[in-house]
């Protein structure tokens, strides 16, 4: 009854069967062996990726954090340098501020007051140093005459000025110390009388007591004053002597002498341009005004 189990036919396909099933089973073992490896790696590769992303998550709020750190920092040396700088503004200010106030102190105060009549200058009183005028610009073979030395610089320099556009001018006066003013006014009271209180000054009261004024002629003219007012000399002095810091003491109609066209007073540029631009006279200005020109006097 099993007679077939000994025939060729029956083994045959059965060997065949079994080593195909056997196959199979290899082939299904193996696939699945696959893919749990794929699976695995499929997990590991997902779980690099988080961890990844959340690496890259940690740098960028790390990056953010050291953004907003150096942005601080930033901000507090900002603030820092601006406040170094107002102090240093400050301490710049100061410092000017001192430089002012050791510049008008060393300025001589006396230099701006108005002596004709009204103040009385020291019978001591002398400039601190004077300097002896060009021979060059001076009438009179003989005379030296002198004037403040920091005044004789601007001095010069307008005779040259008015020298390169041929005006004959000249000074005849300049320096007069108390005495000099003394015996001077004695000598015109002598020949005028009071009359000399018009147009001389008594000792203490005149400006050539500071040095830093000038009485100015021609050469044409010489001594002779009377008629200045009609020469080229002072018509060039009416448009150019501020430019050097000089001004008409008495002008007429002045509350104080008769008319002196030829009496100029240094009182510095920005004084004198200020005047001349606005048509007035130092007499008619405020003394505690003229006091603020005292710092740029010598400029
Ligand atoms: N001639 C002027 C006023 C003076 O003597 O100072
Ligand atoms: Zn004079």
């Amino acid at each position: 009854m099993l007679s077939y189990l000994k025939h060729p036919f029956f083994w045959g396909p059965t060997a065949c069967s079994v080593a195909l099933l056997v196959l199979l089973g290899a082939t299904c073992w193996e696939y699945q062996e696959a893919t749990a490896d794929h699976q695995q790696t499929v997990t590991a590769f997902a779980s690099s990726t988080d961890t990844y992303r959340s690496f890259t998550y940690e740098i960028r709020i790390r990056e953010a954090r050291l953004a907003e750190e150096k942005e601080a920092v930033i901000r507090n040396l900002t603030s820092e340098q601006e406040r170094n700088n107002a102090i240093q503004n400050q301490i710049d200010g100061l410092k000017g501020s001192v430089a002012v106030i050791q510049k008008v102190n060393a300025t001589d105060k006396e230099l701006l007051q108005k002596y004709s009549k009204v103040y009385f200058l020291n019978e001591n009183y002398a400039p601190p140093q004077l300097t002896v005028i060009s021979p060059e610009f001076v009438w009179g073979i003989d005379k030296a005459l002198e004037t403040h030395a920091q005044v004789t610089p601007f001095l010069h320099a307008l005779l040259g000025a008015a020298r390169s556009q041929n005006i004959d001018l000249a000074v005849l006066s300049a320096y007069r110390s108390f005495n000099t003013q003394a015996s001077l006014k004695s000598a015109y009271t002598v020949r005028y009388g009071a009359g000399a209180n018009a147009f001389s000054a008594d000792q203490g009261y005149s400006e050539h007591q500071l040095g830093t004024t000038v009485d100015f002629t021609t050469r044409a003219g010489g001594s002779v004053l009377a008629g200045f007012d009609e020469t080229a000399a002072f018509t060039w002095l009416r448009e150019h002597a501020h430019l050097y810091g000089f001004v008409l003491s008495y002008p007429e109609g002045n509350n104080y002498y008769v008319y002196e066209p030829w009496h100029w007073r240094f009182v510095g540029v920005e004084l004198a341009s200020k005047l001349h631009a606005e048509s007035r006279d130092f007499y008619d200005m405020d003394q505690r005004v003229l006091d603020t020109y005292r710092i740029s006097l010598f400029d």
